[in-house]
């Protein structure tokens, strides 16, 4: 285990700075009401009772920051950038300075199975990041200027969050001018030696980024916790 061999801390960051714009609502998707508890909740909770992680920051733009202060007490709450990158590195700098482990998060991601969170740390022993993913269940095509050419959906995933690495390596990749929509193709372009991997991840880990989605959770979150043995 890799908690055994380690000194410092694992710190979740959960990053909710987002506008949500394509969402369509006038409040982020991330703190709308699902079964009558705000979907940032259900992140927050996963990660504050998971035994191994030490410490949650969320991230915030200026219009929560004071809203998720007061109803988050138990966690640090700082402000986001114009970015999901920058808003991570926001996180990143408010973890405390013995942090060995981070773990970054899309608060749009209510579902996280602790399961996921442990084989991720697991795993992190021999990687320098980890993420889980998912196979898509679609045929997968690239468009081009003059048609489309076909993808083998096999060698495809789809990668989802938490996304978890080696601080001192996301933090040395964020320092090097380049920018990318996720961590692990951060890294990955910042830091070609970095040793990254991936565990399986699960339907239910799905960003929210339409209404229908949020019925998609509904019914996920039922099942959820139904079966909480399993799940959490
Ligand atoms: O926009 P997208 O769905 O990719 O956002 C993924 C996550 O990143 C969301 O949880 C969103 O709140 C967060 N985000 C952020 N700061 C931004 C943009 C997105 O924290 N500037």
């Amino acid at each position: 285990m890799l908690q055994d061999m380690q000194k410092g801390k694992n710190s979740a960051i959960i990053v909710a700075a987002g506008s949500g714009s394509r969402f369509g609502t006038e409040i982020p998707k991330q703190f709308l009401s699902l079964n009558g508890v705000e979907i940032l909740s259900l992140s927050v909770h996963s990660f504050l009772t998971h035994p191994a992680i030490d410490e949650v920051i969320v991230v915030a733009s200026a219009a929560f920051v004071d809203g998720v202060k007061s109803r988050y007490p138990e966690c640090q709450v700082v402000l986001g950038g114009s970015t999901r990158q920058d808003s991570v590195f926001n996180g990143l700098n408010a973890c405390s300075k013995d942090t060995e482990i981070v773990l970054v998060h899309d608060a749009a991601r209510p579902l996280i199975p602790k399961r996921i969170i442990d084989a991720c740390l697991e795993k992190l022993v021999d990687f320098d990041g980890v993420a889980p993913a998912i196979m898509p269940a679609d045929s997968m095509v690239r468009i081009e200027a003059d048609g489309f050419s076909n993808l083998h959906r096999g060698d495809l995933r789809i990668v989802q969050t938490p996304q978890c690495f080696k601080a001192d390596v996301l933090m040395n990749a964020h320092t090097r001018g380049i920018t990318d929509t996720d961590e692990m193709g951060l890294v990955k372009q910042a830091i070609p030696t970095a040793r990254l991997g991936f565990v399986e991840g699960v339907t239910a880990s799905m960003k929210i980024t339409s209404a229908a989605d949020l019925e998609m959770i509904r019914f996920y979150l039922k099942s959820y916790q139904t079966n909480s043995q399993e799940n959490r």
